[in-house]
């Protein structure tokens, strides 16, 4: 079973976000049976939150599912079950290998899975308002990183 956490701050805008579109794909692709999807926030204070209805209306929008989605935070055991483990902007990225204690080698930041674009990082809608940017950055990157996880860990929905 391949394993993939999305990672934000408040684990109620962008990683869920993240989580329901490539779970979507993932669903798309027939291959729900070979990797397990779930998103946590290095904050604590939506835990048990389902996500905001920002992020509710834009995946209602896209006729994605959101069921299921509740907050929770990082634990340091996600770091031995997760093999991907992807950040949404820099600053979660940072927050992970800190509370990895560790450069840690399954630590990914989204927007790798974007090439050639000139975000540094997944814009926050908390601050920003703005859910369909995220959206279609979520969309772009979810549907590359799904590529590549089937590509390196050779999957198929056989
Ligand atoms: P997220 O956005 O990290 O994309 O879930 C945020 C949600 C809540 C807060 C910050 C960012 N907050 O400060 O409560």
């Amino acid at each position: 079973m391949v394993s993939v956490l999305f990672v934000c701050l408040g684990n109620i805008c962008r990683s869920p976000m993240a989580e329901a579109v490539f779970r979507h794909y993932v669903i798309e692709a027939g291959l729900e049976n070979k990797i397990h999807i779930d998103s946590a926030g290095t904050g604590d204070w939506h835990i048990g939150e389902p996500p905001h209805q920002g992020t509710m209306l834009k995946l209602k929008e896209y006729g994605v599912s959101s069921e299921g989605i509740y907050a929770r935070q990082v634990k340091k055991i996600d770091f031995d079950q997760f093999q991907w483990i992807i950040g949404m902007d820099t600053s979660n990225v940072e927050n992970l290998h800190k509370i990895a204690q560790t450069t840690h080698s399954h630590v990914y930041p989204f927007i790798q899975f974007i090439p050639g674009t000139t975000y540094e990082g997944v814009p926050d809608p908390w601050y920003t308002g703005n859910f369909q940017e995220t959206y279609d950055l979520v969309q772009q990157g979810c549907k590359n990183l799904l590529n590549e996880i089937v590509t390196k860990q050779g999957l198929s929905n056989k």
